[in-house]
């Protein structure tokens, strides 16, 4: 280990710097024991130059993988050159322990000061061995299996070199048009807040200097989820009531639960781009949450303020967005050029760049980069922890439970294991890519396990595979839809005879993994290509079909839902996800998924989801039931085709007692309340049990519910459980359109039941 490095490393070190040049020879230095990290960081800060406190707020892609557009300055030559000068604090998509070293060797010892870097990476639902898509695990609502899922994508990713993931995204998205709700938890704030707490409690363990976790960062903040249309990369317009009480809540409970970095977003927040967002970053981040890790900007988003048209050229947008409070500069190649001169010409004062320098190295020192800048690059460990099988059980467990039931006419599911002729039909079927989902950077191709292999295993049936017709023609990574949706129908035909013979056909439909996440927006989200054809076809010869869902985004399937028998949600499952599919067709586990996200019967319900507002005029005039004049479409039902929280079980349960302990509480009390749940049908079972809320009157209108608990049960067959919750002042406040939370006194409407639409309910007053 290099001589300077070991100084900071036993931080026994205060240096007093003499001249600052860039010779460290030059240095006095002198010792004494240093405590806290803290004073850690303010000595380091005391010995760096201007320029070198700028280069921690510098972050490069590698060489290797892009998530983003190229810069064109953005050479190699210049990043090796800007390594060895101190002006990298961290790089992002470099992988593998030998990739890592190669670059921190550079840091540490070519550079002056020997300041590790840092290694993001996007592990969003795992390394190489890949749970679900991060939209199909909030379906789990399964906080410990979601945080245990979170542990495994650690593991194997600080295993190869990395020691900071860009996850768990936590927008809020009312649009299934917007690709992105892969990778978030749906439409719901409690839910949200809930998995974003396990999602980093995941990454982030106990100890963030432990060598098998690593720094989470909460993303896109803020709103990037309401994106104009769902299209990507778009505007957003919401109000201050919205900004508080849907989008923030996530955020604030991932800052609660000491997410070290935040990441902002492409989009602006009432005309100011979130990047450059003095009100989101320093007023809401900074201040009010007291936020003490650092914020990265998204992919270039520094330099796109001056395509917004926010800032007149790059000069301008740097000082934005430090200002603002964007820490660290992610590949805009901005920070680095333009703020040395920024500070000399005092516009900006240089304690806004050691603030940001100083969150930097902090989190740096957390991590025990400082201790050992190579403890993630152990090639031994790397070939241990990446693909160990015991990951595979993992992200298995995980898989099942992110299943939804989403209709099962007549007990068609779970499939008989013998003597039946099933003919499985869907190029999704038979696909090991689509199921890793469009965010795999790490894993290898084609390394998911595809239904066809999943069913394969049940060899009590004649299982027969016909592909019918495939998704889309050729590789779909960075092609739009527009240029490689199939119209080939040459292989109906095959498919349709096959399923003529059989006694159940399951087709697995809908988006390939690459039809969703970043820049995959579409304005249909029906079953893509010749898809929605192929089913009807084969419906008209054979009804005994069992749909299985693959897909990123909740999907308009209305016509599916009038006429198919049994439906699926098995959306993008990862590396085991044949084998969870399989399982739960064959009953080998009971569904308990519930949808994080709600599903409309057409595109032009979108946004509909299920804590809207009442509106002034929600029914139809009692008096007058002939007129139009109420808050409706006149071609549609205001009802989505299935509402948040909901999914079936191969089990039934019974909800009643639901009991408040008395009818008026006083505002600081806790109300207690219970519910008997039993289990009514013929097979061991999990519900989730969901309890909403509504103010009736409030000084804001508030939404018809509002989920403010839930929890996972497992009942055998007859067996009752009495599920108990508490609410409180902070459960039934909410954020006033001034940012200020409130607790009003008032009556309160409570829902209990398995999904958003129940109906069950009582009432209290607060006092
Ligand atoms: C852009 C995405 O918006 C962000 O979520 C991701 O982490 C970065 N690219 C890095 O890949």
């Amino acid at each position: 280990m290099n001589i300077k490095f070991k100084l900071i490393q036993y931080i026994i070190v205060i240096i007093m710097f003499m001249a600052c040049t860039d010779n460290h020879n030059e240095k006095t230095i002198t010792y004494s024991k240093i405590d806290s990290i803290n004073e850690k960081v303010d000595s380091l800060i005391k010995i760096m130059t201007l320029k070198e406190k700028i280069g921690q707020m510098n972050q490069y892609n590698g060489f290797w993988d892009v998530t983003g557009p190229v810069p064109d300055n953005g050479d190699a030559e210049i990043k090796y050159e800007h390594l060895k000068n101190g002006l990298v604090g961290s790089m992002l998509s470099v992988r593998g322990t030998k990739a890592v070293r190669a670059v921190q060797k550079i840091a540490i010892e070519e550079s002056r000061l020997g300041i590790p870097l840092i290694i993001g990476f996007d592990v969003i639902h795992g390394y190489k061995t890949l749970s679900p898509i991060p939209l199909a695990e909030a379906a789990s609502w399964d906080l410990e299996a979601i945080e245990k899922s979170a542990q495994v994508a650690a593991a194997e990713a600080s295993a190869a070199g990395i020691n900071w993931t860009f996850a768990p995204m936590v927008d809020i998205s009312r649009d299934p048009r917007w690709g992105r709700v892969m990778e978030g938890a749906g439409e719901d704030p409690f839910l949200g807040s809930k998995i974003a707490v396990a999602r980093v409690k995941g990454f982030q363990g106990d100890d963030l200097s432990a060598v098998n976790t690593i720094a989470a960062c909460a993303k896109h903040f803020a709103a990037y989820g309401f994106s104009e249309a769902g299209k990507e990369y778009n505007t957003v317009d919401i109000g201050n009531s919205t900004l508080h009480n849907i989008v923030l809540p996530p955020f604030k409970a991932a800052v609660n639960a000491d997410v070290k970095t935040l990441m902002n977003a492409f989009n602006e927040h009432d005309g100011v781009p979130a990047t450059g967002n003095e009100y989101l970053l320093r007023n809401i981040l900074k201040d009010k949450w007291d936020f003490k890790g650092f914020v990265i900007t998204d992919w270039a988003s520094i330099k796109e303020m001056v395509v917004w048209g926010y800032t007149k050229d790059k000069r301008d947008a740097a000082k934005m967005a430090a200002l603002a409070g964007s820490d660290m500069d992610m590949e805009s190649h901005i920070y680095v050029s333009e703020l040395e001169q920024l500070v000399k010409d005092g516009v900006i004062d240089e304690k806004i760049i050691d603030e940001a320098a100083s969150r930097i190295l902090a989190v740096k020192f957390e991590l025990g980069l400082f201790d050992d800048p190579y403890r993630y690059c152990d090639e031994a460990r790397e070939k241990e922890v990446v693909n160990n099988p015991e990951h595979l059980d993992a992200v298995l467990d995980m898989a099942k439970k992110s299943i939804v039931l989403l209709k099962n006419e007549n007990d068609l599911l779970p499939l008989k294991k013998e003597g039946q002729n099933i003919v499985l039909i869907g190029a999704l079927a038979n696909e090991k890519n689509s199921p890793l989902g469009s965010w795999r950077i790490a894993s290898k191709d084609n390394t998911g396990v595809s239904v066809l292999e999943g069913m394969q295993n049940y060899k009590g049936n004649n299982l027969v595979y016909k592909k019918g017709a495939d998704v889309t023609v050729g590789d779909t990574q960075f092609v739009d839809e527009l240029t490689i949706n199939t119209t080939d129908k040459s292989e109906f035909k095959d498919a349709i005879d096959a399923a003529k013979k059989a006694d159940v056909v399951v087709m697995v439909l809908g988006e390939h993994g690459f039809q969703s996440g970043e820049a995959r927006s579409r304005t249909d989200i029906d079953l893509p290509g010749v898809q929605q054809e192929l089913l009807e076809e084969v419906y008209k010869i054979n009804k005994n079909i069992v749909l299985v869902l693959n897909n990123g985004r909740p999907l308009s399937i209305t016509w599916a839902d009038k006429h198919i028998p049994a439906i699926l949600e098995t959306w993008q499952l990862g590396t085991q996800a044949g084998h969870a599919v399989a399982q739960v067709l064959y009953g080998d586990y009971n569904p308990s998924g519930k949808l994080p996200m709600t599903f409309p019967r057409n595109v032009g319900q979108i946004p509909i989801y299920y804590n809207h507002k009442n509106t002034g005029r929600p029914v139809r005039d009692a008096y007058n039931p002939d007129l139009v004049f109420w808050s409706h479409y006149s071609d549609v039902e205001n009802t989505p085709l299935y509402p948040f929280g909901y999914g079936l079980s191969y089990t039934t349960f019974k909800y009643e007692n639901l009991a408040l302990e008395k009818t008026v509480f006083s505002i600081n009390e806790n109300i207690n309340l219970s519910i008997d749940i039993t289990n009514t049908g013929k097979m061991t079972g999990k519900e989730v049990v969901q309890l909403y809320i509504r103010d009736l009157v409030a000084s804001t209108t508030r939404p018809v519910k509002e989920l403010k608990g839930f929890e996972l049960i497992e009942l055998q067959v007859g067996e009752t459980k009495t599920v108990n919750f508490v609410l409180n002042k902070a459960s039934l406040g909410f954020y006033s359109n001034q940012g200020d939370f409130i607790t009003e006194p008032g009556e309160f409407e409570i829902f209990v039941g398995g999904n958003s639409n129940t109906t069950l309910n009582t009432r209290f007053e607060l006092k």
